[in-house]
């Protein structure tokens, strides 16, 4: 495990960045695995600013995103797919038909079954980015009983209910359910990218790090993965 510990959100969104853009000029032709959620952001917002200046070409990249909130179509502005237009996709160059991310409006477990036949058909993900929720969670793989390992809906828990209500006008608002990609293709990800910002994310990112390895912390699983970066800002 590598970590970074930046001073700020600023300079964590730059190291960040930096990482996926090496991982982009060494395999030009890489599957991302990307995140959703506040914390990515300015990560993203410096990956579009290499690439206008030329320095980033996203022409061979494909990208699979982690979840997609249940009920929700790609249009919709709190929908995953808005979210990464948004902030990425609509400012650099990766080809719309090589974005993914599952559907909200789709038969749930059809939509989890085609998920998880393209993220093996792409021959898995190359580099995955993760954000960790306050309850440990990653992508939305909740605490609970067992780690799941395949693409699957869940139902949200309340914790992050709140934590999303941000982005809602109210917390009503905010999707009970959603699909994510499960344990197994986070894991089997050749390399993992953790980034986490502010000192409300200290605790469980140490509990994450260094706490026993159970699905009531989903994140502690990363402890076992062989490539492991974390980038924290101002933690
Ligand atoms: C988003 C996702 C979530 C977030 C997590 C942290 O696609 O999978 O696991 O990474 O909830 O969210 P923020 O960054 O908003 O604190």
């Amino acid at each position: 495990m590598k970590i970074v510990r930046a001073a700020d959100y600023e300079e964590m969104s730059r190291r960040a960045a930096g990482v996926i853009a090496a991982q982009v000029i060494l395999n030009p032709a890489s599957v991302l695995g990307l995140a959703t959620g506040g914390t990515p952001v300015g990560a993203y917002e410096q990956l579009a600013i290499w690439h206008k200046n030329g320095d980033l070409d996203f022409s061979g990249v494909t990208s699979v995103n982690l979840d997609e909130y249940c009920g929700l179509e790609g249009t919709h502005p709190q929908s995953y797919r808005y979210f990464m237009q948004k902030n990425l996709f609509d400012h650099v160059n990766i080809p719309a038909e090589n974005t993914h991310l599952p559907s909200g409006t789709a038969d749930p477990a059809a939509e989890c079954a085609r998920y998880e036949a393209l993220i093996n058909s792409l021959g898995g993900i190359d580099m995955q980015l993760l954000g960790i929720g306050h309850n440990g969670h990653i992508g939305f793989n909740e605490p609970g009983p067992a780690f799941e390992r395949d693409t699957h809906a869940v139902t949200l828990s309340a914790e992050t209910i709140h934590a999303n209500a941000r982005f809602f006008v109210s917390a009503d608002e905010v999707p009970r359910q959603a699909l994510t990609m499960g344990m197994g293709a986070i894991m089997k990800a050749k390399r993992v990218l953790l980034v986490a910002s502010g000192t409300e994310k200290a605790d469980i990112l140490d509990r994450a790090l260094n706490g026993p390895i159970t699905p009531e912390v989903p994140a502690s699983i990363l402890q076992l993965h062989p490539d492991l970066t974390v980038v924290t800002g101002g933690i």
